[in-house]
């Protein structure tokens, strides 16, 4: 796998995909991106609950899961997160990625990355991690998440994830009034996610796009 870092619109990095002539992130702002679309437009939701469960699909970079870990830390809420990612990156790749605000952010950051796979791990009294090494149509769950980031590369690029097959793993291992968060907003996406019992709201999407989704399962 070929990859090369960028520097996006917000200054932050990304990589590039040159098989998939794909992006991990927006070239807009990657931090940008996963701020608006992951934790103001997900977390956030969820700040009545004692403890979130989360899933992502993707676990990339880590941002997301950064991120995820400054929410706990700020709104004293636990998370309990699984990270699948089929394709781990080696160190030599996220040693070169600097998304970190403060030199306690880089050692989580550096952390995240070393936990070993497979295994569950508590990092705080408010922050656990499962990361698997899973592909994304193998996942068996059950009402066992209160929110998922679902940030699979774009529908144009693999298609096979972007699926109602797709939708319907993930809608089953959504808790009753749990929410799917995704940068998409393609009508098509949208309308597969409507097909296998979502309800779907498109609202307003990070630097750069005009809007996102934002699904429920009631
Ligand atoms: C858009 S990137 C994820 C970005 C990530 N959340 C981050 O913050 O860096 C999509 C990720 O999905 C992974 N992936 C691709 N196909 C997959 C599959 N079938 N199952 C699980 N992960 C997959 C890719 O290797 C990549 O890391």
């Amino acid at each position: 796998m070929k990859l090369e870092v960028l520097t996006t619109g917000d200054q932050s990095p990304t990589l590039y995909n040159e098989e998939l002539n794909e992006t991990y992130h927006s070239r807009h702002g990657a931090r940008q991106e996963s701020e608006h679309v992951y934790i103001a437009s997900g977390l956030d939701e969820l700040v009545h609950l004692d403890t979130i469960r989360v899933f992502e699909m993707g676990f990339g970079t880590g941002l997301n899961i950064l991120l995820a870990h400054q929410f706990a830390r700020k709104q004293q809420t636990r998370l309990e997160l699984t990270s699948i990612e089929l394709f781990p990156l080696e160190k030599e790749v996220w040693s070169q990625l600097d998304f970190s605000i403060n030199q306690e952010e880089k050692e989580v950051f550096s952390q995240l990355h070393e936990l070993p796979w497979e295994q569950n791990q508590e990092l705080s009294p408010l922050f656990s991690l499962l990361k698997r090494k899973t592909a994304l149509a193998d996942i068996e769950y059950a009402n066992a998440f209160d929110i998922l980031f679902f940030d699979a590369f774009g529908p144009d690029k693999q298609p096979h994830l972007w699926t109602p097959e797709i939708f319907t793993l993930l809608y089953n291992a959504l808790d009753q009034n749990g929410i799917m968060v995704t940068y998409s907003a393609k009508g098509q996406v949208r309308r597969d996610l409507q097909s296998v019992g979502f309800e779907v709201e498109r609202i307003p999407g990070p630097p750069g796009k005009r809007e996102m989704l934002r699904a429920r399962k009631i």
